[in-house]
């Protein structure tokens, strides 16, 4: 269902291009990060209640809550699930593999769901608008958000840059607003041995677009690389 008003766009097609998409679900489906779509649907499975409601904001091609719903279905634990993005591309390629859930065109600023009526709020590699997610976040409701940590893709960062320079941690959402309740660094090595799929990784980052063209074809040159996977799960709850 597309919500986007198109006062509210500020492209014509906002989002992830459907090339960005297509290099995404293909990585995904590689099962690359499938150690982190299982952390993250046993930190959204253990510690929320149920009928569990639940969100994915900014859900790109659905990999994640795909993974969650599986994980739900083998503990029977249910699940009712929406997920939203303003790509019209991610969510079309969602929508074909997972019917049960109300996939959404829309915007996180402004999600088109009431007040107060999700228990859990899930923001992958995401774009978080703070006091909106606070709005439909039942009072107990948790905010589960994945980032990359200092390490995340260095190898490839290593040679699509001439420098890597490492940023200050911070946490991704408002600490006056918002009160950290779990952290989880999850860290690992994934091998690439298929130049498409390093093409692929790349093509679904903002490094794409960030790195120079001698970067891009220092990337397009490699026939396999290591690299780090190092992201941040981290479980929030609104602080009031
Ligand atoms: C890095 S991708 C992550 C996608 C997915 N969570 C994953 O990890 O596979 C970021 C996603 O946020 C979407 N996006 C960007 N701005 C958005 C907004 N304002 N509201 C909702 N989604 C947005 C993009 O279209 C893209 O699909």
């Amino acid at each position: 269902m597309n919500l986007l008003p198109v006062q509210n766009k500020r492209s014509k097609d906002p989002g992830d291009s459907k090339a960005m998409v297509q290099a995404r679900a293909e990585f995904l489906r590689a099962g690359y990060y499938q150690p982190l779509a299982a952390k993250l649907a046993e930190v959204a499975l253990d510690q929320g209640g149920e009928p569990q409601t639940l969100l994915d904001a900014g859900c790109g091609e659905g990999y994640y809550l795909r993974e969650l719903l599986a994980q739900a279905e083998q503990r029977q634990q249910q699940l009712i699930c929406a997920a939203l993005d303003i790509s019209k591309w991610a969510v079309q390629a969602a929508a074909k593999q997972a019917p049960r859930v109300t996939w959404l065109v829309a915007s996180n600023n402004h999600i088109p769901l009431p007040t107060a009526s999700l228990d859990t709020l899930l923001c992958v590699f995401g774009f978080p608008v703070a006091h909106e997610f606070r709005r439909v976040l039942k009072p107990n409701g948790r905010l589960i958000m994945v980032d990359p940590a200092n390490h995340h893709l260095l190898e490839l960062k290593q040679i699509i840059y001439p420098q890597v320079h490492s940023k200050p941690e911070q946490l991704p959402v408002p600490a006056d607003t918002w009160q950290l309740t779990d952290q989880q660094r999850l860290t690992f090595t994934i091998s690439l041995t298929q130049p498409e799929h390093i093409q692929q990784l790349l093509t679904m980052t903002p490094h794409l677009y960030r790195a120079s063209s001698e970067g891009r074809a220092r990337a397009a040159a490699l026939t396999h690389i290591d690299v780090t996977v190092d992201v941040w799960i981290r479980t929030f709850v609104s602080a009031d």
